[in-house]
């Protein structure tokens, strides 16, 4: 059967992608660093929906890991048929106050790990009749966030690098697809450092992971491009084409950087 490879699937919206694939027939690669909740994730795969999985706990920002995941992955089949880059996080604060060794290690998880991993495994996924490639960006990525500056151009990078990689392989088996989630419950906030009043406000209008997940297995499976969950998500994502730069950024500054 064909595996299906997830970064990040030991809790939120990779947890609710990695059972969303085994639920469409999927065995699973399963990575993030906490071992014991991908063991408790394999063992939920095996027992709700009859898939086998395979895990690797490892620091994914580590020197070297795409290398390491990628081997591991190999090792462990022939028929690797999809790509989950789903491991990242963002740092909530001004650039200049946050640490740049911080900052930096986000922006190796965010864009360099799945570059480095996509280019590891892709003669693997071209060999297979059809595969994918999911990236799960942000709705971040379609404008600047003052006081998430970083992440929101870490994620701006993903979806730039889907498009244009999905066009280079548009002659081939693999298809690229763009995940962006809006605010989605799940440790994110905490692991941004985001205080407890911008996570009520974000609490008003987050979706469940496992609703985000089944809405970007089904645009993966299909071929779809970009894919943006949600209506409020598509909206506000919507009016960054129509309305000014400066007034979208003065918009989120107001939400981010209010509790600062
Ligand atoms: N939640 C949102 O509001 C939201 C909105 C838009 C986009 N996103 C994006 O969605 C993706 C998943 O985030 P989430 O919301 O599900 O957050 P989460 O609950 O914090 O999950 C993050 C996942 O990434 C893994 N991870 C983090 N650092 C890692 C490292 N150094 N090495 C290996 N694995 C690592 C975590 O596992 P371990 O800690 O076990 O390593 C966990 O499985 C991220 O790319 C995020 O930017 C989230």
């Amino acid at each position: 059967m064909a595996y299906a490879l997830v970064t990040g699937a030991s809790r939120g919206i990779g947890r609710a992608l990695a059972v969303a694939l085994a639920q469409r027939g999927y065995d699973l690669l399963l990575v993030a660093r906490s071992e014991d909740q991908l063991r408790a994730l394999a063992q939920e795969i095996s027992a709700n929906h009859q898939r086998q999985s395979h895990l690797l706990a490892l620091d994914l920002a580590a020197p070297g890991a795409a290398e390491t995941v990628a081997a591991w992955a190999l090792a462990h089949t022939k028929e690797l048929a999809v790509l989950v880059n789903n491991a990242g996080y963002g740092l909530w604060g001004r650039f200049e106050q946050l640490g740049l060794a911080a900052q930096q290690n986000m922006l190796q998880l965010n864009m360099l790990l799945p570059v480095a991993l996509t280019h590891a495994l892709l003669p693997a996924l071209r060999q297979q009749p059809r595969a994918y490639i999911l990236n799960v960006a942000s709705t971040a990525a379609y404008q600047a966030v003052p006081s998430l500056t970083l992440y929101a151009a870490s994620k701006a990078f993903l979806l730039s690098f889907s498009r244009g990689l999905r066009y280079e392989l548009k002659d081939t088996p693999v298809s690229v697809t763009c995940l962006s989630p809006g605010a989605t419950t799940t440790a994110f906030a905490d692991r941004a450092g985001m205080g407890a009043e911008l996570q009520k406000t974000a609490a008003k209008v987050s979706m469940a992971p496992e609703a985000v997940a089944q809405i970007a297995v089904q645009a993966l499976l299909a071929g779809e491009v970009e894919v943006i969950p949600g209506l409020l998500n598509k909206v506000s994502v919507g009016l960054t084409s129509v309305v000014p730069k400066k007034l979208t950024e003065k918009i989120a500054a107001g939400i981010y950087e209010k509790y600062l």
